[in-house]
């Protein structure tokens, strides 16, 4: 696919089937994550894959933090299925480094270009995507067993897949609205 059509098409998908990414596809959506620009190079990020029975793993956690909440029966057994959406899950993870020139939002927003960054690579190769978090994103005991550190963060979890249908491609939006010239902003 042409990078600006990439860009300027780019769109979500939720409805997804198998078959999951081929290894080579996966290898593509890896290289993208890992290639968006990094302030001194520190790499703060973890990618957690979750495809097959591996998913059953994430369902287990998140039917735990259900429990752990309170939650009714019901929303136990629905945490169970939520990665069952997807043939395959990437969660997203900030590693915080410390470092005196990078402060933690900067490597957050590393860290969001790369789940960005995975979602093209899979619309770049006809695959379906979506960014989801909710509460499970920011829950303790889903980041404990993520093996989030206490300044980590859990940036999102990519479901990835065959589209179910063509990805519908949003309208576009009109940009003018967002963009304005330095000199309507700043005065003399
Ligand atoms: C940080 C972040 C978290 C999101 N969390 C969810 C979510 O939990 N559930 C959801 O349906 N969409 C979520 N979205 C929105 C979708 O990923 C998607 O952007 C939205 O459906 C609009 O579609 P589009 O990407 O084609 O514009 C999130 C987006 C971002 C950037």
């Amino acid at each position: 696919m042409d990078a600006l059509k990439l860009l300027t098409t780019r769109s979500s998908m939720p409805r997804l089937v198998e078959p999951s990414p081929s290894e080579e596809q996966l290898e593509l959506i890896r290289k993208a994550a890992i290639r968006v620009p990094d302030h001194m190079n520190l790499s703060p990020y973890r990618f957690i894959e979750f495809s097959g029975r591996d998913r059953g793993l994430l369902g287990d956690i998140y039917q735990q933090a259900a429990r752990l909440n309170n939650f009714s029966e019901q929303r136990i057994e629905q945490a169970g299925q939520l990665p069952f959406r997807a043939p395959l899950i990437i969660a997203s993870c900030l590693r915080y480094v410390d470092n005196d020139k990078v402060p933690r939002n900067e490597q957050l927003a590393c860290v969001a270009c790369a789940t960005m960054a995975m979602q093209q690579a899979c619309f770049a190769q006809d695959l379906g995507a979506i960014w989801r978090t909710g509460w499970l994103a920011e829950d303790d005991y889903v980041r404990e067993q993520l093996g989030c550190h206490e300044d980590d963060e859990i940036v999102g979890f990519l479901y990835i897949g065959t589209p179910a249908v063509p990805t519908p491609i949003k309208p576009e939006q009109d940009y003018s609205e967002f963009f304005v010239a330095a000199t309507n902003v700043i005065s003399d």
